[in-house]
């Protein structure tokens, strides 16, 4: 078979083990050949298709970023053709299928085209962990270490001038960067979007924190709002027309540093989170994921989507895996807002 592969979406540490681990044992075990889709879906509209062989994914597990490119372009954008023209690109390049590795919006896209016929598997990405039908994603163990020790640098700094330190984490609809990285850290304060807090509960953990004789440190998730009050980044709309976030804890901080009298700094993490290396937790499950979709590309599984199952990896309906955001449940936010302030 001729199997396509295509990254779409934010870029994730382990695309590229994913994407060593389809051609190797697509080459190795069945003998199948890959063809490249440059920048998601955008390759696929506008036939920016090029041969993937073996020797090119040599030593990728370990490299960030992904070799392939991405965008959040889709082929249901206006004018962009549709199923029809991922077919006719298709046909002209001979490809039996394709594997899209992404997250939500990606795979939202990937079961749209399987609905009318586009043979397709997915691969979910994302390092805010939100995928309901997947226990993990490869990214966010990644994204929670880099967060964690970036939040442990900024308390040193925060406790030799005695200042409020708030640390914006990604997370777009679930906390769990914010919440595992502020857990691992000791934050004083974890602020997701599933659990609406107002000022006076931010401010009342900041100043027992001080009153211990300790600098607060706060950890927010871009999509946290407060509750009640309009503190929302508006910084327009990305390709798929979502909001592009960024700023809550900037905005968080002249409030809170009003209300206690003290000294309050900001820092958004941002794309930080996303960049260089992935850990050793990412690429093997990076790698298993590849293998797994190349073995669900041979069975014919069209419309499936790899996930992991306790330590298993199955495949799951693409319908199942697009169906719900997987939320930080109420009950581990309590777990973590014992030990706030
Ligand atoms: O979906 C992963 C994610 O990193 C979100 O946490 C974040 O809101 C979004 O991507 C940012 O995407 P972009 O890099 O396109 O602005």
């Amino acid at each position: 078979m001729k199997i396509g592969i295509l990254t779409s979406g934010g870029d994730c540490p382990g695309l590229n083990a994913v994407i060593r681990g389809i051609v190797l044992k697509g080459d190795k075990v069945y003998e199948h050949t890959f063809l490249g889709i440059r920048d998601g879906y955008r390759g696929l509209v506008e036939d920016d298709i090029f041969t993937l062989p073996r020797k090119q994914v040599r030593g990728l597990s370990k490299q960030g970023g992904t070799i392939l490119g991405t965008s959040r372009t889709g082929p249901y954008g206006e004018g962009n053709g549709g199923a029809e023209r991922v077919r006719e690109v298709m046909d002209k390049h001979e490809m039996d299928g394709f594997i899209a590795i992404g997250g939500e919006g990606t795979l939202t896209v990937a079961r749209m085209l399987h609905e009318e016929g586009v043979p397709v598997i997915g691969v979910p990405k994302t390092i805010d962990n939100d995928l309901s039908a997947t226990d993990v994603t490869f990214g966010f163990e990644t994204a929670v270490a880099i967060a964690t020790e970036s939040i442990d640098r900024l308390r040193t700094t925060a406790e030799s001038h005695h200042r409020c330190m708030v640390v914006e984490v990604m997370g777009r609809d679930a906390g769990w960067i914010a919440l595992n990285a502020g857990i691992a850290s000791g934050a004083h304060a974890i602020l997701i979007p599933e659990v609406p807090v107002t000022i006076e509960q931010v401010t009342g953990w900041v100043q027992a924190t001080v009153n211990r004789g300790r600098a607060p440190v706060v950890v927010a998730a871009e999509g946290f709002r407060l509750a009640g009050e309009d503190v929302s980044a508006k910084h327009g709309v990305d390709h798929m027309g979502r909001p592009r976030f960024g700023g809550i804890a900037e905005q968080l901080t002249p409030i809170i540093e009003e209300r206690t009298g003290i000294e309050t700094r900001s820092m958004t993490l941002g794309h930080l989170q996303r960049g260089g290396v992935p850990t050793s937790y990412d690429r093997v499950l990076a790698t298993r994921f590849g293998t797994a979709a190349i073995d669900a590309v041979h069975r014919k599984e069209w419309g499936t989507m790899v996930a992991l199952k306790g330590t298993d990896i199955v495949s799951v309906e693409l319908a199942e895996a697009t169906s719900e955001i997987k939320s930080v449940p109420r009950e581990r936010w309590d777990e973590a807002a014992i030990l706030f302030g």
